[in-house]
């Protein structure tokens, strides 16, 4: 019998109003949906902004399925690993029903891009970050780069971002596309989002940055997706999608990324899930 050992993680208690992937936001607040310059596809009607991504258009961008079901977005950081949300991954999923798929435009094309096994996660439960380590490489997909640590250079409000994820396309009913959809969403200053944020504790730490207006943003099964920017043929990514309101895009409630600029980024991160042990005479 294979043992795996699971380390025990104090719960994560921060006030989350839209952690659990799949689920729906309960208050709908009917807002006018605004198709809008999202740099999507302006045919598609539905907002939180976006529209289909060109096959190979983000080669790096990752489905990670839970049973092989998607559940969160993540991103291809190097050979051999792939960085999500830590919430998408926490206990209690078993890390032997995860899979990730990277190089798949759309989701039902189940014979494209690669399919790959979990073995150790890496996991920094406060800034809601989780590395996926690999079975097997994947070599023929550029992983996507990080902004040197400690800079804000790709940070600057105002300026536009790109946000790629198989996440809900419409903010009041699940509608979960099959095909990646992108968008690209305005950053916000750190006082805007601190005051935009103000009333829930803990939602924005000085280690989130955040993205989105009315109308355009992260929904459910985007979470541990990239937000990014691209120089020259180069992505990078700028970060992680974490949290927002319970209803999706809603005006005054821009989404809440991880920040991949700050200095600790991967440096916090702990082993939640270890390699299972390999088997011995007597465990068979
Ligand atoms: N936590 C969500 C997920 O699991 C994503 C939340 C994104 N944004 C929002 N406004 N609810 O996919």
């Amino acid at each position: 019998m294979r043992k795996q050992l699971v380390v025990g993680l104090a719960s994560v208690a921060i006030t989350l109003l839209a952690l659990t992937a799949g689920a729906v936001g309960a208050q709908a607040q009917g807002i006018e949906h605004d198709g809008g310059d999202t740099g999507g596809n302006s045919d598609v009607p539905y907002v939180i902004g976006g529209g289909d991504a060109r096959k190979g258009e983000f080669p790096f961008v990752a489905s990670v399925q839970n049973k092989g079901k998607h559940e969160c977005t993540g991103s291809l950081i190097s050979s051999g690993s792939v960085l999500t949300a830590y919430h998408c991954v926490r206990e209690p999923m078993d890390v032997a029903n995860l899979t990730v798929v990277v190089g798949r435009n759309d989701l039902n094309d189940k014979s494209s891009g690669h399919v790959r096994k979990v073995e150790l996660i890496f996991a920094d439960d406060k800034n809601d970050t989780a590395v996926l380590y690999l079975d097997k490489s994947i070599d023929d997909i550029y992983p996507v780069k990080f902004p040197t640590p400690g800079t804000d250079a790709l940070l600057r409000p105002g300026s536009l971002a790109t946000l790629a994820g198989w996440g809900n396309i419409d903010p009041h009913l699940p509608h979960d596309p099959s095909i990646l959809q992108k968008v690209q969403v305005p950053l916000l200053s750190q006082n805007e989002c601190a005051a935009a944020w103000e009333h829930v504790s803990g939602m924005f730490t000085d280690k989130n940055i955040c993205a989105g207006r009315a109308g355009i943003g992260s929904c459910y099964g985007d979470s541990g997706g990239p937000l990014f920017k691209k120089i020259g043929s180069d992505f990078y990514q700028i970060g992680v999608v974490s949290r927002g309101g319970g209803t999706c895009a809603q005006p005054g409630e821009p989404g809440i990324y991880a920040s991949t600029s700050v200095t600790s980024f991967l440096e916090d991160m702990e082993q939640v899930y270890p390699k299972p042990e390999p088997v011995t005479a007597a465990d068979s």
